[in-house]
C-alpha cells in the first residue's frame, strides 16, 4: 500500500466498514466485531504501519497515514466509501480521514476517544514512555497502558480480555510502538474538524475510561451535529474488547441505518 505491505483483513459482504485499532494493538483488538458484522457487512481491518503484522513506517506513525492508508486500501478493493470506526488512536485516525476524504466516508462510529490534540505535559510523558520502550522493549508500554486502558469492572472480573489484551501488547514490535508515540504526541487537535462532520456519527464510551473520560465524549457529540452518544456501564477504555455483546448491541441499529 503506497510503497509498503499493510497487513490487513477483509470479511463478509455488503457495504464497507473499516475499524481502525487502538494503540499499542492491531487489528485482533476488533475479533468479536469483525466476526459479528461480517454477516451484513464488508469489515475491512489493518494494522497501521509498524504495528501488528504490518511493515515498519518511517519514523513516526501520523493519523494522517493511518487514514491515507485506510483509504488507499479501499482503493485496492475497489470500494468508495465506508463506515470507518475508530478507537481511540484509531478514532484521532478517522479525524484525519474526516478531514482529508470526506468524500470517502458514509458515518463514523468514534469510540473511547477525544479531539483533543496532546497537552504539553501528555506529550512529555510520551517521549519519556518512548525513551522507556527504547530501553527496556514494549513491556515499558503494556506496564503504561494496561493498568489504564482498562476499567476497574474488567481488572476485576474479566481475566480473559486483560491477559488477551497484555499478550497483544507485548507482541507489538518496538519500533511501531516509538513511532506511534510520535505520531500521537504530534497529531493535530481535531476540535474544528467536529463542524465539518456531515456524516451520521455514533460517539461511545465507557463509565470506567480514564484515558478518555465521559466530558471527552460530550464535547465531541456537541461538535457533531446531530451526533449520537451511547454510554457502556462497566467498562474502560477499550470497551469493545471488555464488553463486546454490550458494544456491539449499540453499534448494530446504528449501523442498519445506513444500509439504506
Ligand atoms: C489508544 O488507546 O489508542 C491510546 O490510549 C491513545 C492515546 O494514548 O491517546
Amino acid at each position: 500500500m503506497a510503497g509498503t505491505e499493510l497487513h490487513y483483513d477483509v470479511r463478509g459482504e455488503g457495504p464497507t466498514l473499516v475499524l481502525l485499532h487502538g494503540f499499542p494493538l492491531d487489528l485482533r483488538m476488533w475479533d468479536a466485531q469483525s466476526a459479528a458484522f461480517a454477516e451484513r457487512w464488508q469489515v475491512v481491518r489493518f494494522d497501521a504501519r509498524g504495528l501488528g503484522a504490518s511493515a515498519p513506517g518511517d519514523g513516526l506513525l501520523s493519523m494522517e497515514r493511518i487514514a491515507d492508508d485506510g483509504v488507499a486500501l479501499l482503493d485496492h478493493l475497489a470500494v468508495g466509501q465506508a463506515v470507518v470506526c475508530g478507537l481511540s488512536m484509531g478514532g484521532y485516525a478517522a479525524f484525519a480521514w474526516a478531514r482529508r476524504h470526506a468524500s470517502r466516508l458514509r458515518g463514523l462510529i468514534l469510540t473511547n476517544t477525544r479531539a483533543d490534540a496532546d497537552s504539553p505535559e501528555a506529550r512529555r510523558k510520551r517521549s519519556l514512555l518512548a525513551s522507556e520502550v527504547r530501553l527496556r522493549g514494549v513491556r515499558a508500554a503494556a506496564e503504561a497502558f494496561l493498568p489504564r486502558a482498562l476499567g476497574s469492572s474488567s481488572k476485576r472480573t474479566r481475566p480473559e480480555v486483560v491477559a488477551r489484551v497484555e499478550a497483544m501488547m507485548l507482541a507489538a514490535p518496538q519500533r511501531g510502538v516509538i513511532d506511534a508515540l510520535a505520531g500521537l504526541a504530534a497529531r493535530a487537535s481535531a476540535i474544528d474538524t467536529l463542524r465539518e462532520i456531515h456524516v451520521p456519527t455514533l460517539i461511545i464510551t465507557g463509565d470506567e475510561d480514564e484515558i478518555s473520560p465521559l466530558a471527552d465524549a460530550q464535547a465531541m457529540h456537541a461538535g457533531i451535529r446531530g451526533s449520537q452518544l451511547a454510554l457502556l456501564t462497566g467498562v474502560g477504555h477499550l470497551a469493545n474488547l471488555e464488553d463486546p455483546v454490550a458494544w456491539n448491541a449499540v453499534v448494530a441499529p446504528f449501523l442498519e441505518t445506513l444500509r439504506a
